[in-house]
């Protein structure tokens, strides 16, 4: 379902911890784009799109939150609570996120610039389209 767990190598020693990350050895796509997201209040939902061609992954380097990703037959509930941890999530995948812990900080890695165009927010629309581009299993 153009989803995926990644592992980061981690170094760890006395002095704490550290992982790195870089393109085409643990994220397959070159990052054009970085933002992370904190400070989301218990109980709140964000996301509620999808995708036309953009991949990203998500790092939840600080607490904890959940990931729903979603096409038109399969769908999962994703726990990032991990800075190690990444959730690859490809094109056309409808994603929300939720039960952000308070000292949530959840960096996303993404393949291109910002373009309003590549969001798919409605849906419906989203489920026409979706159900072109994914082969029924
Ligand atoms: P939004 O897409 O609503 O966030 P989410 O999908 O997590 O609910 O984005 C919130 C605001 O931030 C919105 O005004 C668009 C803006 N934004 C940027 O300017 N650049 C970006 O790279 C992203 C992801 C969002």
């Amino acid at each position: 379902m153009n989803i995926g767990l990644i592992e980061f190598p981690q170094h760890t020693d006395e002095y704490g911890s550290l992982v790195p990350i870089e393109e085409s050895d643990t994220v397959p796509f070159d990052i054009k784009r970085v933002y992370y997201i904190y400070g989301v209040e218990n109980g709140m939902r964000r996301g509620f799109h999808s995708h036309v061609n953009l991949e990203q992954v998500l790092i939840c380097v600080s607490g904890h939150v959940k990931i729903l990703v979603k096409t038109p037959w399969e769908e999962k509930e994703i726990l990032l609570n991990h800075p190690r941890s990444g959730l690859y999530i490809g094109p056309m995948v409808w994603r929300e996120m939720f039960d952000f812990s308070e000292d949530a900080v959840l960096l996303v890695l993404a393949s291109d610039h910002y373009r309003v165009e590549d969001y798919i927010r409605d849906y419906n629309k989203y489920e026409k389209m979706a159900q072109q581009y994914f082969a029924k299993p």
